[in-house]
């Protein structure tokens, strides 16, 4: 592979001290986890430009002394005033325009002017003040990222604490010797986007949560403190807790941890034992413990029961810190005959990848688009989602845990110097409590490297890097070398096939003691909504036909996949449309195709196919839409896709013909356009269920349909709000392409719009102070996030000819 438009060069360590608990500072409370989203300030910087940089690294002290800043933005006192207000998440990327240039790192990244070649738009500074009480100084802060993207640096009151290379994992720094208490404390990030680190739109900033932590001197370390595992056995689970505490006191420390177990209400259901610790000054100390826990309630994917652990420290008797973490009871079983099983149950892995982008947002979701998100595939009978091509933000495990969602956790770079290999051991230490994760990754289709020994030693490194953190889980690569067992393939616990399953056969029976799995599939690409070939535009039509040489159409996969029982499934690529990678055609498409939904969530054919045939629900959908206008009397290719046994056709009330559904396919007539409702009439299992499609006037009116109407006054939940145009008679027109404008009323923000267009280049942010979109196919969408103050909301939106719509949102207090 590959094409050409993109470039992929492409327990226990007990240490015996003398103790003086009353050394310790005693906090005024145990941990506290603050979020620091809001109050930011933000200013593009310059990449080659000292000038336009603050006077980064020239003409001052910054790396020459501690904490002297003068004439740089990361003084304490420096004037903000004029820098742009934002909160977090946030993604300066997806607010600059699109732009042609001839390069494929600007053509894969979805024409974005960031990167070496645009200096004045890849260097980001933000700023944020904030006090910390006097009363607090006994304690330790740690200031926490989940993702910057990338290569940042960061200050307190001038104080370098520390740099953060990946663009993708999270990471945290002891800030305490630099708080100045009961005064302004300034932390300041510069953020250097300049280089990236895939071959898919990436965005810049700090786009992901960040969080003020606090907790005692001697307390649960922040990366690993904490790690539960359970082993089920008949109905009861051994729960083992691993503990893990640092000390960062002046004098070392004897304390005791104990751990209970609650269930999904939070009652408190088993205890474990009360025991010693103790940790030398600047030490360490690991301690273990097992738990029995009676009838076990396993998490699966539809009832994703969840437990918690509640572990507390204690000195003398008091609490001085403690850490509640989520797990859940499972069983995973990767077969090289029967394939994958889950709780003991077979089990075909129908799963997708996905980056980690959304309409309107770029990189920088709310929460609830995460559970959004997954909620969707889940309704399509995805039941694996893999994170490619990088470790994910926690919020998309924490809905996967909690929804029923498998996870593939990926790392970004098969590769194992200090740098990756600390990449790998953060993400796994960071994750390995999700009760979704069942499977690590430890990279993607390395060209140089795959085939050969470094590979493999490379891989062989990784691969015990995680068995020593997590010795529950198995590892897999995504290799795309068909039947070849050298370098990574030769080590990997189970094999991943990244799309040529031609040699699937032959390579089973090479190695019939190594578990398959399809790491990457299809790579369909379809545009929602438009059935006819379009190079000016660069669509594709929307039905399962059109792939790139290396890929595949949905059916070939799963067909493959059904057909043997030692292959335990795959991934899907991708399951929602992504920006950059545009295939087949380039400029002016700006975001891929592949997915089995648009940029918006809003399905393809495509995803009628899969949830045919991944789920029990009546399906009988109809392609394309019956708007044709100019084609009477001209053949139109009609797809259904059903689970149904059998299905008859009507064009108007008259027959055209029924056929029977062949399992795990689809049906096809050639019908001559007229005008009217073309109508699917099928039995399944003795019952008859009906589907149509319609043609409609054109546009009359607006509808808006929230993902929910009430919202928490915490700044931070939101809503997706689609919005769709129906005619006189209240029929969907699924062509229309009306520009739809947006008003919000109340303490609320519109975040980003986006309509799922491959090619449409309007913003997805607000322009001169005015949200609007046009639709595609009939749909747009935007993003409302909540303010702080409970409130109504009112959403207008109004477009030429159509009449508008008011849409009432509530938001109320709570957190
Ligand atoms: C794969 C690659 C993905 C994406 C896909 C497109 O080879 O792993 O990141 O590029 O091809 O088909």
């Amino acid at each position: 592979m590959k094409i050409t438009i993109k470039r992929k060069l492409k327990n226990s360590l007990l240490l015996l001290f003398a103790v003086s608990a009353s050394a310790l500072a005693q906090p005024k409370a145990v941990r506290t986890h603050q979020n620091f989203d809001a109050g930011w300030k933000f200013h593009l910087g310059h990449a080659t430009d000292f000038t336009r940089d603050f006077n980064f690294g020239i003409g001052n002290n910054l790396f020459a002394k501690s904490g002297e800043t003068a004439g740089t933005c990361i003084a304490i006192d420096y004037n903000d005033k004029e820098w742009t207000n934002v909160r977090l998440p946030h993604d300066w990327v997806v607010g600059l325009p699109f732009q042609y240039v001839k390069n494929d790192d600007i053509d894969s990244h979805g024409y974005k002017p960031v990167g070496r070649l645009f200096p004045e738009n890849s260097i980001g500074w933000y700023r944020k003040t904030f006090q910390v009480a006097k009363a607090d100084s006994g304690k330790r802060f740690e200031i926490q990222f989940d993702g910057i993207y990338r290569d940042s640096k960061i200050w307190v009151n001038g104080y370098y604490v520390g740099g953060h290379f990946s663009g993708y994992n999270s990471v945290s720094f002891d800030i305490t010797d630099f708080i100045r208490f009961d005064k302004k404390n300034a932390l300041v990030v510069r953020v250097d986007a300049t280089e990236f680190e895939g071959w898919f739109y990436e965005g810049a900033g700090i786009y992901r949560h960040t969080w003020l932590n606090s907790y005692d001197n001697v307390h649960f370390k922040s990366e690993g403190g904490l790690f539960v595992h359970a082993a089920v056995d008949q109905k009861d689970a051994q729960v083992t807790v691993e503990t893990t505490f640092e000390n960062k006191g002046l004098s070392a420390a004897t304390a005791t941890v104990q751990s209970y177990l609650t269930d999904r209400n939070g009652k408190k259901i088993a205890s474990g034992k009360e025991l010693p610790v103790n940790v030398a000054l600047r030490g360490e100390a690991s301690v273990k413990d097992q738990i029995t826990l009676k009838n076990a309630q396993l998490w699966d994917l539809d009832n994703p029961y969840l437990y918690k652990v509640v572990s507390l420290l204690k000195v003398n008797g008091k609490t001085i810190d403690s850490v509640k973490t989520r797990f859940g009871v499972r069983t995973f079983t990767f077969s090289s005959e029967k394939g994958f099983f889950l709780n003991g149950h077979p089990m075909k892995v129908q799963g997708v990848s996905c980056h980690q982008d959304h309409a309107g947002v770029g990189s920088a979701l709310p929460d609830e688009l995460q559970y959004y998100r997954v909620r969707l595939l889940k309704e399509m009978g995805v039941n694996a989602y893999r994170t490619t091509h990088n470790p994910p933000t926690p919020e998309l495990l924490d809905a996967c845990d909690s929804l029923g969602m498998l996870v593939m956790d990926e790392t970004r770079l098969l590769t194992s110097g200090k740098e990756y290999e600390q990449q790998l051991r953060d993400l796994i230490l960071r994750d390995r409590n999700h009760a979704s994760i069942f499977m690590w990754s430890i990279g993607n289709e390395e060209y140089a490297t795959q085939r050969t020994d470094i590979g493999k030693r490379i891989a062989q490194n990784q691969l015990m890097v995680q068995k020593s953190l997590d010795p529950t889980r198995e590892s897999t690569y995504a290799a795309n070398v068909g039947n070849v067992f050298k370098g990574v393939n030769e080590v990997i616990p189970i094999r991943g096939f990244n799309y040529n399953l031609h040699a699937l056969d032959d390579y089973h029976a090479a190695h019939p003691e190594q578990p398959v799995i399809g790491t990457e599939v299809a790579s369909t690409v379809t545009t929602r909504s438009i059935f006819v070939k379009d190079t000016v535009r660069a669509y594709v039509p929307d039905y399962d036909v059109t792939y790139p040489s290396w890929a595949s159409t949905a059916e070939t996969w799963w067909q493959i996949t059904q057909k043997r029982p030692w292959f335990m499934g795959g991934f899907a690529w991708t399951g929602f449309d992504y920006r950059g990678e545009p295939t087949p055609y380039r400029w002016p498409n700006i975001n891929s195709h592949f997915g089995i939904m648009d940029m918006c969530g809003f399905p393809k054919t495509v995803y009628y196919y899969y949830q045919s045939w991944w789920t029990d629900k009546d399906v009988l959908h109809i392609a394309p839409h019956w708007n044709w206008a100019g084609k009477e009397g001209q053949p139109i290719e009609v797809w259904v896709n059903t689970n149904a046994q059998d299905v008859e056709l009507f064009l108007n009330g008259k027959s055209l013909g029924k056929k029977d559904m062949p399992r795990n396919g689809h049906l096809v007539w050639t019908v001559k356009y007229q005008p009217g409702k073309l109508t699917a009439v099928a039995h399944k299992n003795g019952r008859v269920i009906k589907s149509s499609v319609e043609t409609t006037e054109a546009p009359a009116r607006i509808v808006l349909t929230p993902s929910k109407k009430m919202m928490l006054a915490n700044g931070e939940d939101a809503t997706v709000v689609n919005v769709s145009v129906l005619d006189k008679k209240g029929r969907e027109v699924p062509d229309a392409a009306n520009l739809i404008r947006f008003d919000l009323r109340g303490d609320a923000a519109i975040i980003g719009v986006g309509n799922g267009d491959p090619s449409s280049h309007e913003p997805d942010q607000c322009t001169d102070g005015h949200w609007q979109r046009s639709l595609f196919g009939g749909k747009a969408q935007l993003i409302i996030r909540a303010g702080d103050k409970a409130d109504q909301l009112t959403l207008t939106a109004t477009g030429s000819g159509l009449e508008k719509q008011d849409l009432i949102l509530k938001q109320v207090a709570g957190n």
